[in-house]
């Protein structure tokens, strides 16, 4: 299995179409935000992607890449709520698809520019950006010194590098499928010293450093229950329930951390 088949998910646009109606919301009205439950695809949804943003201090003259951003809730969310400019990258293709339509579709298509893309080969200059963003990216990237390495050069001095992440925690097998990946060959994970160790190595000053595990597990049990309604990444992840239920467990038993992290780029 690749990545690609692992993000795939076919008649997208009639899937989320359908999900929309069911809610009843209208696709040609679509309030910004009211897409919240399906757009943002890690551990505590958008409650993360609000406590992340507001932890890196986002500002409207801010110039923000989110690295791996999925069908691009953080993006939509970024620009609604600062008005800042938005570069997403993404290595699905269907997702990209996927990103413009919804940015078509609540009128920000204007603001946001999506690339298809490797994260840890990035087409943009050095000096490009003020802000990354990187939410639940890391574990499915081998070469984890080429992504941070990439995510310092396209960051201005002083810039800042906001993560929300899975790490590797006590021993243990864990059960698969997990939302990033239905099998092992596709999880890369390491300890959070490990990460830290790897992020600082190539010219970040971890600022701010936070393992979220007791307090995702908790976030995470509630939201389990409200998963029944129409609109949830359930639309367009194969198997999302047992996928949540895995990584509640992996969080639960220890067997994997998440962690909250800021990085500032050093001259
Ligand atoms: C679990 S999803 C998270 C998406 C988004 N960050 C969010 O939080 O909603 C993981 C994403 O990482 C992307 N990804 C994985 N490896 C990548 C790489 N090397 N370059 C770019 N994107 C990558 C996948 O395509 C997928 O969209």
């Amino acid at each position: 299995m690749t990545l690609d088949q692992q993000y795939a998910f076919s008649n997208f646009k009639q899937r989320i179409s359908q999900a929309v109606i069911a809610a009843g919301l209208d696709l040609d009205d679509l309030g910004r935000g009211s897409l919240a439950l399906l757009e943002d695809f890690h551990t505590m949804g958008r409650i993360a992607t609000t406590q992340l943003v507001e932890l890196v201090e986002i500002k409207s003259c801010d110039e923000v890449l989110d690295a791996g951003s999925g069908v691009g809730g953080t993006a939509r969310y970024l620009v609604d709520h600062f008005g800042c400019k938005v570069t997403t990258i993404d290595l699905s293709k269907q997702y990209c698809e996927v990103s413009r339509w919804l940015n078509h579709l609540v009128g920000l298509d204007g603001q946001i520019t999506v690339h298809n893309g490797d994260v840890t080969k990035l087409p943009f200059s050095s000096g490009s950006f003020t802000v990354i963003m990187s939410q639940h990216v890391q574990m499915n990237v081998v070469d984890k010194s080429s992504l941070y390495a990439e995510a310092r050069r396209v960051l201005r001095p002083g810039g800042r590098l906001a993560i929300w992440d899975i790490t590797a925690g006590a021993p243990g097998k864990l059960e698969f499928p997990l939302p990033w990946a239905d099998q092992p060959s596709l999880s890369h994970l390491v300890s959070g010293d490990v990460l830290r160790a790897t992020i600082e190595c190539v010219g970040f000053a971890i600022t701010h450093w936070s393992d979220m595990t007791e307090e995702a597990v908790l976030i995470m049990e509630n939201l389990l229950q409200t998963l029944t309604g129409p609109l949830g990444l359930h639309v367009f992840v194969d198997d999302f329930v047992v996928k949540m239920n895995n990584l509640v467990r992996g969080l639960s038993t220890g067997r994997l951390r998440v962690v909250r992290a800021i990085a500032e780029a050093r001259s």
